[in-house]
């Protein structure tokens, strides 16, 4: 038996009442405590935005241009990403279990480039990824595709089972070369994503109409990458996504095809929570890299 808990007076701050935080991410404040602190892992909660590292493009593509080997190529970006999105595969092979970052694991495949890319199933136990400790887990959703059902029951499925774990979906928005990436398409299928329980959405940035995209999703719009850009291209891009109301990025050929890979994602990362200007981020870019060329 413990001893009687009669040393001094206890004090219960009667005078104080207990604060109730409100989330810092668009429309999660109903979530559970476990889907919350697994999002708060992926989203700072200081600028409530994400600087995630896509590498999992050998699941259709195989050995990617910069990611034939990731023991080298990704391993030393890891600590400048608030996330990598990744297969279980490059996890279990590569990462190491003392990674503390937040992991978003991709949950759907089957075609290679070889076959219709739309045609994909869910390709992850979300039991699995429980075990994993993953963050999120990503899902393809091919929106006015051959397989467009499918892909969407891909997604709603993942939903219900990571509400049985706490673990979030980001809703991936796909696009093919009969879609047209426009404003009004990105909004369809962004939107359909977040309807149907998406906690978080990847989209690609516009010129045209993107504040309307991120505006008319209820939950976190991140932007997706796309093929490799200049530098400073690149970096405007991610800061027009920004200030047209992206919650962050999701770059992958950008950076590990970078001439400097680590100093292009601590570029972005200035961009990203710090609203820094392209011309300044790429400046930042330009001294990192030289700082790291071998003398
Ligand atoms: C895109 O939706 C897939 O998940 C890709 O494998 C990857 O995330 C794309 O990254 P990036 O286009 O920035 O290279």
């Amino acid at each position: 038996m413990p001893e009687d808990d009669t040393q001094g007076e206890k004090n219960f701050f009667t005078d104080t009442p207990a604060t109730t935080d409100a989330f810092f991410l668009k429309g999660a404040g109903s979530y559970d405590w476990g889907m919350k602190n697994r999002l708060a892992r992926i989203f700072r909660p200081e600028s409530g935005r994400t600087v995630m590292l896509a590498f999992d493009h050998g699941y259709f593509q195989g050995p990617t241009t910069g990611l034939e080997r990731m023991d080298l190529t990704i391993v030393p970006l890891a600590p400048y990403a608030d996330a990598l999105m990744l297969t279980r595969g490059a996890l279990r092979s590569t990462i190491p279990a003392t990674h503390t970052g937040g992991i978003v694991m991709r949950a759907s495949g089957g075609p290679s480039i070889l076959k219709d890319l739309s045609n994909e199933r869910i390709a992850l136990d979300m039991e699995d990824a429980a075990r994993m400790n993953v963050h999120a887990v990503a899902v393809q959703v091919f929106v006015g595709g051959e397989h467009e059902t499918q892909s969407v029951e891909n997604m709603t499925k993942l939903i219900d089972l990571g509400y049985r774990f706490g673990i979030p979906v980001l809703g991936v928005t796909a696009v093919g070369k009969e879609l047209t990436r426009d404003a009004r398409y990105l909004g369809l299928a962004t939107r359909i994503c977040a309807e149907l329980g998406a906690q978080f959405v990847k989209t690609y940035y516009v010129d045209e109409g993107f504040d309307r995209v991120t505006a008319g999703c209820p939950v976190p719009v991140v932007m997706a990458g796309g093929k490799k850009l200049a530098e400073l291209d690149a970096l405007t891009m991610a800061y027009r996504a920004i200030q047209e109301g992206a919650a962050g990025v999701d770059m992958g050929r950008n950076i590990f095809q970078s001439e400097s890979p680590e100093a292009m994602i601590q570029a972005v990362a200035r961009v990203v929570h710090e609203d820094a200007r392209p011309e300044e981020a790429y400046e930042l870019f330009q001294e990192l890299a030289r700082e790291q060329v071998p003398a």
